[in-house]
């Protein structure tokens, strides 16, 4: 039975007629904006949207494309995967970051031939207890490989829709010991609840109403209309509200508070450390180890080095690091210099010339000592090691 005009959708009150105008205007400006993208397929590949989800978890979309079209060229299905060395999985990964993510990539393939006849399950609690599939990713899968009609809620999704569907806070009845929204009297000078006059929907109202507008529209475009969106025009900072196809139905922009919301989570602070490796070579081979340091992820091979405290010279304490761990050395010139970042840390790292001092060197670890190995400069390529190694190796690419 046709619904009244302005009825509201059964899920969650959305009006019917707003729903239908969201996914209207964005559709239409998703077929003349999306960009064309290796995973975006008239016939989508479950196993290729697999990969490119879990390689867009926290990685931009020009970042993962280079690193995805060279997976899938190696790994071409899921049982190409499976029968993957890891070391081989984790070399195509160098540079991307987030390793655990290659990781999980690999058991989840095993244990789809294992358990799934080498297929993606179509059910969002059998994709959720595969390893690295999550809320968010699940729903990317089940929309865009198998156009089931679930939300996909990522970080740009959530603040498009938290910008569309922001309400302004009823004033609060206060009474003289100022109650907090949960009913605890809240401490002297602590800010209002709601500081900001909005009420932001909370991530299970997010859910419910991302499923009402992925309902009746095609699902794998609504969701990646919806990301596109959130990626090219809604940014985070200066939104270009003038060319958004959304702006007349946007309560944010209505309101005039779309820079405010949503309201910025609260980050760790930076934490900056310094570290220092050594460069040591002996006929055009490299030796590197294997690394378990804090801040180098388990399995990658990386160049022998060490944090250095603050106030330490970095060359005598790279020097007795090493000499604890079975290398007497000679630490020279400092050779090249890279900055990088592990979620909320700034590392600082500094290659220095560093020359053997003549003992045996053994590949095989000692207990508690990293394993080792000298390897052709030829054939850095093909190791899995983190980028901050490499970007040192390729700064200090002087013949050896
Ligand atoms: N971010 C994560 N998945 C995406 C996709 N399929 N399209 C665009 N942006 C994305």
């Amino acid at each position: 039975m046709p619904r009244a005009r302005g009825s509201k959708h059964p899920a969650d009150g959305l009006p019917r007629r707003r729903v239908a105008a969201i996914q209207r205007r964005l559709l239409r400006w998703y077929a003349a904006h999306r960009r064309r993208l290796p995973w975006r397929r008239a016939r989508p590949d479950p196993y290729r949207v697999w990969v490119a989800e879990i390689m867009l978890q926290q990685t931009q979309i020009s970042t993962v494309i280079p690193y995805y079209e060279r997976f899938v060229a190696r790994f071409c299905n899921v049982a190409a995967l499976a029968a993957a060395d890891e070391e081989e999985v984790l070399a195509l990964w160098s540079g991307l970051g987030y390793y655990s993510r290659a990781r999980s990539l690999l058991r989840s393939a095993r244990l789809l031939i294992e358990r799934h006849d080498g297929r993606l399950p179509r059910q969002r609690d059998l994709l959720e207890s595969l390893p690295g599939i999550g809320r968010y990713t699940a729903g990317a899968i089940l929309s865009i490989a198998f156009s089931q009609p679930e939300p996909a809620v990522d970080g740009n999704v959530r603040r498009v829709l938290t910008r569309l569907m922001l309400t302004k806070q009823k004033p609060v009845q206060r009474s003289r010991c100022q109650r907090t929204a949960a009913g605890r009297p809240r401490r002297a000078g602590a800010p209002a609840p709601g500081a900001g006059r909005f009420s932001e929907p909370t991530a299970a109202e997010l859910e419910v109403r991302a499923r009402d507008l992925v309902s009746s529209v095609p699902p794998a475009d609504f969701n990646q209309a919806i990301m596109e969106l959130g990626a090219l025009v809604c940014r985070p900072s200066a939104p270009l509200c003038a060319t958004c196809p959304l702006s007349r139905v946007c309560e944010a922009r209505r309101l005039g508070v779309q820079e405010q919301v949503p309201s910025p989570r609260k980050q760790p602070a930076t934490v900056r450390q310094s570290r220092a490796v050594a460069l040591i070579h002996n006929n055009g081979r490299v030796l590197v180890e294997r690394a378990f340091s804090p801040g180098t992820p388990r399995g990658l091979w990386d160049l022998p080095g060490t944090l250095i405290p603050e106030n330490s010279e970095p060359r005598r304490h790279l020097e007795r690091h090493l000499r604890s761990q079975g290398l007497g050395t000679r630490v020279g010139a400092r050779l090249a210099c890279v900055e990088h970042g592990i979620t909320f840390r700034r590392i600082r790292c500094t290659a220095y010339e560093t020359v053997l001092d003549g003992s045996a060197l053994s590949e095989s670890p000692a207990a508690g000592r990293p394993a080792r190995r000298w390897v052709e400069r030829s054939h850095l390529r093909s190791l899995p090691m983190g980028s901050a190694a490499r970007r040192l190796l390729a700064s200090c690419r002087r013949p050896i």
